[in-house]
Formats: structure tokens, C-alpha cells, sequence
């Protein structure tokens, strides 16, 4: 079993108690879950930004993010929404590229990495429910096995599983106590989904989720998008112009705080 390390450990202790200086009366254990991950992923991107630009120029990006092209493929959502290091270029240590660089050097099928490193492509969408969030986001678009599993990585990461030496995160035990129970209907979810025929690729991303977290990494991220192209099928007409039941959703993450 992989052993973090200490600064590392220092890293997500850091912000996890950041994170819960912010919670408010009434969170439910999903949404301080999700509070926690998403000041890791923005410590990361802190982390890989310092040095460049200034505090407020990151902030006024991160809120008007660069313009897409007309027609976006999938490789435009990955170097300017989802890998996008503010200031320009790609964040090396992001989050999902961590995930997706640890499935491929640990050999895992090809559709394994590629649901890494999307896994979390929901909380561009929207923070709290992200894996059903992310699900729907990428419905036709990549095969119905790699949707199906970062719906239910969510659930998924709150339930140990000894027969895929996955452990309750450590961290959760530290923000939330021993005997935190998980809300009812991620338990329900993480049931059904053991139960599926399609359960391991979903299980095999929170095993990859855990240790995603090194804010010093940096990725060779070309092959992990080139395999991600070579899985998703960008329509001619560019994510968010196909006319799909879930176009909104690439159109959305076009232009964030559009209000028409
Ligand atoms: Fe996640
Ligand atoms: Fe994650």
C-alpha cells in the first residue's frame, strides 16, 4: 500500500482545516467532502501558480476564464477549463491529470485512465453531487462504462473495500471524526454499485482519487490527453453545438457566467 508523504500529509491537513473553518451549520457530510476536495484542487492550483501571476489576477481568471474556440474539441476543454493553470498553459499538478498519470503507470486499462482524468470534470459543472454532475456532462460522448463509474466514484469513496485495499480516506476521519456516517443515499448508491457488473472501474477511480494530491507533481500530460481524444467522440460541430440533450452543459462550461 502506498505510504503519503509527510509533505504531502502537511498539504491536505492544511487545507482540510481551511476547509473547515468555512463549514457552515447544517453542511452534510458529502458537501464538507466536497468543500475539502475543492480547496485541495484550489491549493493546487495556488501551488503551481505562485511565483506568476498575482492573487487577484488568478482570481479574475478563474472567474472569466480564457475564450474557447468557435467549434471546441475535447482537447480545448482539457488545456482551458479542466487542466487550465491560471496565468496559461496546463496545471501540471491537477488534480485529475495526478489521478489518470497514477492508473497509467500502474497499468491500468486504457478506459480506467481516461475515466481519472475526467473523473472530477463535474465540479465545473456544479460542486455538490459532482459524479452524477460529471455523468451526465459526458453522456455520449465517451463509452457508457467510464460515464457509469465517475457517477458512482462518488459514492464510492466514503465505503472501504479490503478486496481492493481501499481504506476509508484518512483525512475524513480527521475532519469529520471516527464514527461519521456517510448520508443515506451515497450509502445506497455505493451498494448498488458494488453490486454491478461495471463496479471495479468505479472502485479503481478512488483508488487513483486518494493519492492525487502532490502539489509538486508535475505530469507529462500529452499522452493523457491524446488518450483521452482517442476515447471521446467530439461532434463536428464542437462540444456544446451538437444539439445533444446535455450540449448546455459544454456551453455552460464555455462561458460560466453568461447570463443568457
Ligand atoms: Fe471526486
Ligand atoms: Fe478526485
Amino acid at each position: 500500500m502506498k505510504i503519503l508523504s509527510s509533505k504531502r500529509r502537511d498539504f491536505m491537513r492544511n487545507a482540510g482545516l481551511a476547509a473547515a473553518a468555512a463549514f457552515t451549520p447544517g453542511m452534510t457530510f458529502s458537501q464538507k467532502a466536497d468543500a475539502v476536495e475543492e480547496e485541495l484542487e484550489k491549493r493546487l492550483q495556488l501551488a503551481q501558480a505562485s511565483g506568476g501571476m498575482g492573487a487577484a489576477a488568478q482570481s479574475a481568471e478563474i472567474l472569466a476564464p480564457p475564450a474557447m474556440p468557435a467549434k471546441p474539441t475535447i482537447e480545448d476543454f482539457l488545456r482551458l477549463r479542466f487542466y487550465y493553470a491560471p496565468g496559461g498553459g496546463i496545471k501540471q499538478n491537477s488534480h485529475m491529470l495526478q489521478s489518470a498519470n497514477l492508473a497509467l503507470e500502474a497499468d491500468y486499462p486504457e478506459n480506467v485512465v481516461v475515466a481519472c482524468a475526467l473523473h472530477d470534470s463535474g465540479m465545473y459543472i456544479r460542486r455538490s453531487d459532482h459524479g452524477h454532475w460529471g455523468s451526465e456532462l459526458l453522456e455520449g460522448y465517451v463509452d457508457e462504462e467510464i460515464v457509469w463509474a465517475i457517477k458512482y466514484h462518488q459514492s464510492l469513496r466514503f465505503f472501504a473495500d479490503p478486496d481492493y485495499n481501499y481504506t476509508y480516506p484518512e483525512m475524513y476521519v480527521r475532519m469529520f471524526g471516527e464514527d461519521y456516517v456517510p448520508d443515506e443515499y451515497q450509502r445506497q448508491h455505493a451498494e448498488y454499485a458494488k453490486k454491478h457488473k461495471w463496479y471495479p472501474t468505479a472502485r479503481f477511480i478512488t483508488l487513483n482519487d486518494l493519492y492525487a494530491w502532490d502539489k509538486d507533481a508535475r505530469i507529462d500530460f500529452e499522452p493523457i490527453i491524446e488518450l483521452v481524444m482517442r476515447n471521446f467522440k467530439t461532434p463536428k460541430e464542437g462540444l456544446g453545438f451538437d444539439n445533444s440533450h446535455n450540449a448546455h452543459f459544454w456551453r455552460s462550461l464555455i462561458w460560466p457566467n453568461r447570463r443568457v
